[in-house]
This record gives structure tokens, sequence and C-alpha cells, in this order.
């Protein structure tokens, strides 16, 4: 206890930084929300995901250095269905490695993307992916140890919707219409407008934290939606930022979907707290045409285990409504066609603790604070090893994970499968936590069950890691194997 006390304070005390260059030119708010173009992956040849460096305009009138696939920034919204292969060539055009994570999906370790499976400039990567998950809302982006955070920062990430055609989904559908992607993500930016990526001491304790609050690229742009009931896919694709969303007039609204796909029936909130690579579909009753914005209450950078949260609000988006809908559910269904089963009795438990550092810890702290390239953070006091396998999973059998942090709240990803959270800091889930999950915030104790159906190799292992960019590249991430 001595110990947590004598680090949050030293970390509250390095919060208070003076800001050191605020941009001159304005953010011109209110642009059209970009709407990601689809690609329909199917099997055969003819679907490019080219990655490729990209010139974009996040501020108005400023370019900016950028990453994308098959764009200046971000990605295509890939769209892939239940029960067919997905075929895609991954073609690398930048200047560095880079990888195609399939975050969320079920796929056996040597198709998953993750750092075994970098390729440099000039090489295409092709895999066959099955695709065997119920339809939900993924996330797909580079995964290259030690570059993740600034390559997804720089636009190397996108969408993926997984359709299932066995399953009538009673929710509105059609995409652009009354069905919208918002990938979110907080940046920054030099006092020119530029897109800037510049860490800092805080930083790289506790993860970047942008100024500016992206939607699909677009600096707190503008969505017109139809009066009528709306679907938003909410994907936290920022670094490290929690947000803590709602709306302007404090309206309720319901969510629909987790990570891994539909709840069993609509859970009705008026703020939803997502954290880094979370995603939630939510149902928006907008036929009262008034117009609202979409905000995040701030919840503390790096959200310190059991700090104070600032009260300030972050601008997302706002909405303005149109003409009644023509197409979609008047009525939320109060059930849904949810695909949550039961895993059985756990033959196995496993332990994790997030380090916010290892082995000395004051001496790790130092390295972290004055920028040391390697830091030292880890998992059961171990930095990532990319040649050690940290545990070996059984294929079908359920295991129950505790996890838990020694300093900072972290969200705890694990690849290949998806999971069900069983108590999260200490207690039981609410009706929205009861879905199938690949992420879980852990602010305390933390429990999941889990049963993997796909293999992995000592080649191609998975991953479990914090999915705080900065902390993932320092080395808060373990990988295992299932045979
Ligand atoms: Cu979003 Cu290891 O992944
Ligand atoms: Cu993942
Ligand atoms: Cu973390």
């Amino acid at each position: 206890m001595k110990r947590r006390q004598f680090l949050s304070l030293g970390v509250a005390t390095l919060a208070a930084p003076a800001i050191i260059s605020r941009r001159t030119v304005a953010a011109e708010p209110g642009a059209p929300l970009p709407i990601p173009d689809v690609m329909e992956v199917g099997p055969g040849a003819g679907n490019i995901l080219s990655a490729i460096k990209g010139r974009a305009e996040l501020i108005p009138g400023v370019e900016s250095d950028t990453l994308g696939y098959g764009q200046d920034y971000l990605g295509p919204l890939l769209r892939f269905q239940r029960g067919r292969t997905a075929s895609i060539d991954v073609e690398n055009r930048t200047d560095d490695p880079i990888t195609a994570h399939w975050h969320g999906m079920h796929v056996p370790g040597y198709l998953d993307g993750g750092p075994q499976l970098a390729f440099g400039p000039g090489k295409t990567w092709s895999p066959e992916l099955p695709v065997d998950h119920p339809a939900a809302t993924l996330f797909y982006h580079s995964h290259v140890h030690g570059r993740t955070a600034e390559q997804v920062y720089r636009g190397l990430a996108g969408m993926i919707i997984i359709d299932d055609p066995e399953i009538d989904d009673p929710l509105p559908r059609d995409y652009g219409v009354n069905d919208f992607p918002l990938i979110v993500q907080d940046r920054s930016f030099d006092r020119s407008g530029r897109l800037t990526y510049d860490l800092g001491m805080m930083g790289r304790m506790q993860g970047f934290h942008g100024d500016d609050v992206l939607v699909n690229g677009a600096i707190r742009p503008k969505l017109t939606v139809p009066a009528g009931l709306v679907r938003l896919r909410l994907l936290n694709a920022s670094n490290a930022r929690i947000y803590d969303f709602n709306f302007t007039d404090g309206r309720q609204f319901h969510q629909v979907a987790s990570d891994g796909g539909l709840l069993p029936s609509p859970a009705a909130m008026v703020n939803l707290r997502l954290a880094p690579a979370e995603r939630a579909e939510i149902i928006v009753d907008f036929s009262d045409q008034s117009a609202i914005r979409l905000v995040s209450q701030n919840v503390g950078s790096g959200g310190m285990m059991g700090g104070g949260n600032n009260t300030a609000t972050l601008d997302v988006m706002s909405f303005d409504v149109g003409d009644a809908s023509t197409s979609g559910p008047v009525q939320l269904p109060g059930s849904l066609p949810a695909t949550v089963s039961d895993l059985g009795e756990p033959v196995r438990t496993r332990e994790f603790i997030l380090n916010i550092s290892s082995g000395n810890m004051i001496s790790s702290m130092l390295n972290n604070l004055i920028g040391q390239d390697r830091q030292t953070m880890g998992i059961n006091g171990e930095p990532y090893d990319m040649s050690r396998i940290d545990q070996q999973v059984q294929l079908g059998e359920t295991e129950l994970w505790r996890i838990n942090a020694d300093m900072m709240t972290h969200p705890f990803h694990v690849h290949g499968v998806s999971f069900q959270v069983v108590t999260m800091g200490g207690r039981a889930v609410n009706p929205a936590e009861i879905g199938w999950k690949d992420v879980v915030h852990v602010e305390g104790p933390t429990e999941i069950l889990l049963q993997f159906d796909k293999p992995a190799t000592i080649d191609t292992p998975f991953m479990y890691h914090c999915h705080i960019l900065e902390h993932e590249d320092a080395e808060m991430m373990g990988q295992f194997t299932v045979g």
C-alpha cells in the first residue's frame, strides 16, 4: 500500500505540466463525418489492402504525415461473412515492417497478424481467413513489436464488421444510413496544425493523450441522422484514452453489442465507458429530432487506480436530425439473438499482474521518465520476450484468468478468443458486461472465463497484453500457445 501511495504521488506531481504549444490553426469542427468505404472480403483474389504512407488533411488546409491501409489515414471498413473465407492481400508500401492483426477474430495463430508475422517494405502477406465468428464489430491494426503505438497513431487501423447470414439482425443495419461506424481517437497537433506524436514524460508512463478527438479521421465532425432509431458502432481506437461517452441532453440510449457481438438484450444507459480497443454498438432514438452532441467526460489520464477524475468534457461529435427513417425497425426489440454460451467449470486458473515496472521499480520508473528507448513494464514481473512462451493452453478447455494491476488501470486484451467477464474490480458484472469480450478494463481484481477454439504454435503464438499501446510497446505483453 505504501509503495502505491508513493508512486501515485510521484505521478500526480508530474501530472501538472504546462501546455507547451497550442495549435494556432483553427480546427474547424463540424465537417461531415467521413463514412469509410466498404471492402467486402470473400474468397478468391483481388481484395488488396495496401499499407501506404499518406498525406492527410486532419486539420483542414494542413497536410500531416500519416499512414493508412489503402488510403491516407485509417483503412476501409472490412466486411467479412461468417461461414465464408476472407482472402486478403496485405501489401506493405511503407518504409517499415508492418502487420495486419484481426483484433477480436478467432483465427489460428499463423493468420492472426501478431508481432511474429511482421513483414517488410515491398512484401505482401496473403492470409485466407476462415470467418468463424458471430456478427460483431471488430478492429484491425498493425502490431509490430515496439512500433504498434506510433503506427496506429499515424493511421494503420480500421474497423471490421462480421455479418452472420444465419441470424436475423433486428436492429438498424443500413450502412451509412442508419448504421454508422465511429472510430474514436485522440490526437495532438503542433502549432502549424501538423499531427504530432510526442509522448513526454507523462505519455511514456500513462500512454499518449491528445488534445483533440477525431472520429473516422475528422475533428469533432457532424453527422446527419434520420429521425428514428440509429445504430452507432463505437470503436475506441485511441492509444491510451478511456472515454465516458454521453449525450449533451443526458438522453438514455441502449447498448446492444460489446466486443464480440450482440448482448442477450438491450441495456439502457446514459453513459458508456470504453477503454482502448473496446467496442460497443449502441442504439440511439433520434425521433424527437433534437440536435445533440456526443461528448465524453475526461476519465483522468491513464486511469490511475483510485485516482481522481477531472471533470473536463471532451467534444466528440455532433448530430443533426433529418427526415424520418424510411428503413429499419421503429421499436427496439426486447431481446436479441445473442450467442453467449455457457463455458462450464474452469479446469485451470492462471494469475496475471500487470506491472507498470518490472524488476527494480524505482530504476525502471526513472528509465520510463527519462525516455530510455527500451522501457521495462511487464506482466508477472517479466518484460515481453518474443522468444519466450509464457503460457501453454489446451484447445477446448475452459480456464479462469485472474488479472490485477500494481498501479494504473489497464485494458487487458487476449488474442484468438472471446471471453466472459465474471468479476470486474471485485464486483459482479452488470447486464451490459455479460456479452463476449476480448478486452477487459482492469480496475482491480478481475476474473474472466475463456475457452480457446483456435490453435497457436510456438512460431506464431497468441498475445495477451495491455491495450494502452505505449504499455504494450514497453513490454507489458506475454504470449501463449494453444495446442
Ligand atoms: Cu488490438 Cu494485440 O491487439
Ligand atoms: Cu488482438
Ligand atoms: Cu497498461
